[in-house]
């Protein structure tokens, strides 16, 4: 099936329809352990809706070659669909140009990009880093690799007891040496909104650029980078129903051309001699090497799926689930929410006392329900709130509250087999 003809559920106006949703999604319909799954681990990964398969699946079957390079005919049947790939990632984070949409494996690849093309460039001895205390691994990590090599400070924007930023604070971090500011938009550990509009706002005051991992709000949201003004953002395909291996890395052209290369090697060139090579334009110089073609063009059918429901309706969806499994999780005696902003998406993280989140999620599990537990690739967060590690149930449009409900009640019988 061509990209351009993925036709699914069509737009529910209105109510959600969950069961008719649940439909695109093959995996969803199986058993585990001998109950039906419950699939409450998208923060980690997303399902992937059949139309996505089938896209895949065809580029395999009749389209599967090399981009960019042959003349011949699939060479040019598959570069013409992974540059549509390119052009509907630009349309849906509203991009002024395609060439700011640079393909990455996911959100890591794309954050390490940034780092070594733009702090590898414009980040010094005596310079500093702003992220807040509540990143992921991906966006902390990077940053102290670079600090280290430059001899830059990272400085840390700190969180209440809620899990919220303290923008006070933040704009006190701001200042002439401060070079870049990389913050998470949703918080995959505490499920926080951050309002990086407004921190964007702040730190172009101090004329600092600044990157956005959007890893956790892109399946949630509606993105437009010219609207939040952003000068990275970051985002991978396989949390937002698209095959593990795509993902984007979108930057203001003007920093992107001012940046090195990330790689070097096929594709990213205009000229190699042993006496100096000259670069290719964008998008190509940041992306050297064979691609992720079949992932990347996949990318691109989940955005067609997504154009096909109303993503308001879905976003409502899966704030009533979150606001019905707060109240309900709340009530259980031994419970603690870890994570309670004012404003959240789709990820309940919780604690209880003297059980073990692994034990959580092996009895949870038995009962067909797959949550997440563990550090979550926070363990700042998990220090900051005192805990080893927490249970995750992480929501997407096409759970239900039954799903909840049984979420809870597998919770319930944890409790008393421990007690
Ligand atoms: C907020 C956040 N940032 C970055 C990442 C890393 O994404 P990936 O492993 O797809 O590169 C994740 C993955 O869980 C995440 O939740």
């Amino acid at each position: 099936m061509a990209a351009a003809e993925v036709t699914s559920s069509p737009k529910t106006k209105g109510a959600w329809d969950v069961n008719r949703i649940r439909a695109d999604f093959p995996v969803l319909h199986q058993t585990v352990n001998r109950k039906p799954l419950i699939y409450l681990d998208n923060g980690a990964s997303s399902q992937v809706p059949q139309v996505v398969i089938d896209r895949g699946s065809a580029y395999l079957q009749q389209e599967h070659s090399n981009i960019h390079r042959g003349v011949h005919y699939l060479s040019q049947k598959a570069t013409t669909a992974y540059e549509g790939a390119r052009e509907k990632v630009r349309r849906f984070i509203n991009a002024r140009d395609a060439k700011e949409c640079i393909f990455v494996r996911g959100t890591t690849e794309g954050i390490n990009l940034v780092m070594y093309g733009y702090g590898r460039k414009f980040v010094g001895a005596g310079d500093e880093v702003i992220i807040s205390a509540m990143e992921h691994h991906a966006n902390i990590v990077p940053w102290q690799m670079l600090c280290e090599e430059k001899g830059a400070r990272l400085r840390v924007i700190p969180i209440n007891d809620a899990g919220e930023l303290l923008l006070d604070d933040y704009e006190a971090l701001l200042n002439e040496r401060t070079k870049l500011v990389a913050v998470m938009h949703v918080s995959n550990a505490l499920g926080t909104i951050n309002p990086v509009k407004a921190m964007i706002e702040t730190a172009h005051k101090y004329g600092v650029p600044v990157l956005i991992d959007g890893a956790q709000s892109v399946p949630h949201m509606v993105i437009d980078v010219q609207d939040l003004d952003c000068d990275f953002f970051a985002f991978s395909g396989h949390k937002m129903f698209a095959p593990t291996g795509s993902g984007v890395l979108y930057g203001k052209a003007e920093i992107l051309e001012a940046m090195n290369p990330f790689q070097g090697g096929g594709d990213m060139i205009k000229n190699v001699t042993f006496e100096k090579t000259t670069y290719a334009d964008l998008p190509n110089k940041l992306e050297a090497g064979t691609p992720a073609i079949a992932s990347q063009i996949g990318l691109g059918a989940a955005i067609d799926y997504l154009s096909t429901i109303d993503r308001m309706e879905a976003a409502a969806h899966e704030e009533e689930l979150l606001r019905y499994a707060t109240e309900r999780m709340s009530g259980i005696e031994g419970v603690r929410i870890v994570g309670t902003a004012r404003k959240k998406a789709s990820v309940l993280s919780f604690v209880i006392d003297d059980i073990h989140p692994h034990d959580i999620g092996t009895i949870l599990d038995q009962e067909g329900v797959a949550i997440r537990a563990g550090h979550h690739c926070a363990q700042p967060v998990m220090q900051r709130f005192n805990v080893p590690a927490t249970a995750r149930a992480s929501f997407a449009f096409y759970n239900t509250k039954e799903e909840v409900d049984v979420l809870v009640k597998t919770v319930e019988r944890v409790i008393e087999i421990f007690s």
